[in-house]
């Protein structure tokens, strides 16, 4: 085949202007716990997620055990303390059990980490190479809201399990996948009058767009409310929505998030499926708990939504609510929070063409999150 072809080569103006920040996607994200092997016991047998890679004692750390999981591009790192006094556990009694790190993969973690901190990033870490007989990997950070990192990987050198340090791991306890895919969006939960500080950190450090904004008018019930606003990277790879509280007349789910993590921090991590129907099946089998709407709900649904391919009676069984913007419709539902603390809980996406977050569900889920707060006696 002959590639030298006229027709193919692209005029020079339609070559866009260099993105300063490329980012290929997210790469892991590490939560900071109390027991890591049995929360990985837990995201394994309740999630589906699978032995990955592993470090402690065993691999000559004094100081913390990290257990890797994986679920076909999702990467979850559990890391727990050894020893009494170090960040881990400074992290852990201030927020409890929670996600530190959203790493990002990237070619170039030098000049990441050079590009944002010169537009007014702080700096969480220098860049620095990891080196092991599969290579070498270059990591860098910055801090972005509360105690969270951003970290950026450069692995194109790297042939190795996750990263140099770490071994690969596997059991003999293997639940099998419930089909989640990749990272959706990641959601951080800010204080009071703090929403677009950040957005103006997404747009100027890190070169983002906003791709949606709603307000209270969108996102209230007859007692709460919240404010979000949608920031993505250039190749939409990347999206962190960003949520504030808003004055009701009773506590924001935000707030109180706020209140029992301590500060601003990740509300919840959306993971994508291409069969939401099985995944959640298999999620409630192995007990995972979601926030439950009202099945009145379902009575009008589909006068809003229109035609969709699944039936609606699994749906309506299994409680997965159902959006549809101009460009398609997405299926959606949220777990109960996944800490003993009320923070960080999952959602469950599966997109059908639409690229917007389920605004039409805000009011029942909202709801069903006040009813989950009077419980707890946090409303
Ligand atoms: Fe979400």
């Amino acid at each position: 085949m002959n590639y030298d072809n006229t027709s193919l080569k692209l005029p020079i103006e339609n070559i866009e202007a260099e993105d300063y920040l490329p980012l290929n996607g997210t790469d892991y994200i590490e939560f900071y716990v109390g027991n890591s092997k049995q929360s990985a016991h837990y995201f394994k047998t309740a999630f589906g997620f699978q032995d990955y890679a592993y470090a402690g004692l065993e691999t000559g750390l004094k100081d913390r055990t990290s257990y890797v999981l994986k679920q076909d591009k999702i990467i979850l790192v559990l890391t727990s303390s050894l020893i009494t006094e170090n960040e881990i556990n400074d992290h852990l009694v201030k927020h409890g059990d929670g996600v530190k790190n959203m790493a990002i993969w990237v070619d170039d973690a030098t000049r990441s980490w050079k590009e944002t901190t010169s537009r007014g990033a702080e700096s969480a870490f220098e860049p620095y190479k990891l080196q092991d007989d599969h290579g070498d990997v270059i990591l860098s950070g910055i801090k972005t809201y509360g105690d969270t990192v951003h970290i950026f990987v450069e692995r194109s050198n790297y042939t190795g399990t996750f990263l140099p340090g770490f071994i690969k791991y596997s059991s003999e306890y293997n639940p099998n996948s419930t089909g989640l895919k990749f990272i959706d969006h990641m959601v951080g939960n800010v204080g009071w009058n703090e929403m677009n500080t950040w957005v103006n950190y997404y747009k100027e450090v890190m070169g983002f767009a906003q791709l949606v904004s709603f307000d209270d008018k969108d996102i209230s019930t007859e007692y709460t409310a919240l404010m979000s606003k949608v920031m993505t990277n250039g190749n939409g790879r990347i999206k962190f929505p960003i949520n504030e509280p808003a004055e009701g007349r009773k506590k924001s789910q935000i707030e109180e998030y706020i209140d029992f993590y301590n500060g601003p921090g990740v509300q919840h991590l959306a993971l994508a499926t291409d069969d939401i129907i099985h995944t959640v099946t298999e999620l409630r089998n192995r007990g995972v708990a979601f926030l439950q709407v009202p099945k009145s709900y379902y009575d009008d649904v589909m006068d809003r939504v229109g035609e969709i391919d699944e039936n609606i009676s699994p749906l309506r069984d299994l409680g997965i609510l159902i959006d549809r913007d101009e460009e398609g419709y997405l299926l959606q539902i949220f777990t109960k929070p996944l800490m003993d603390r009320p923070t960080v809980f999952f959602e469950i996406i599966q997109r059908k063409g639409a690229k917007s977050f389920g605004k039409g569900n805000f009011k029942a889920l909202f709801e069903a999150i006040e009813r989950e707060q009077e419980n707890r006696g946090t409303l």
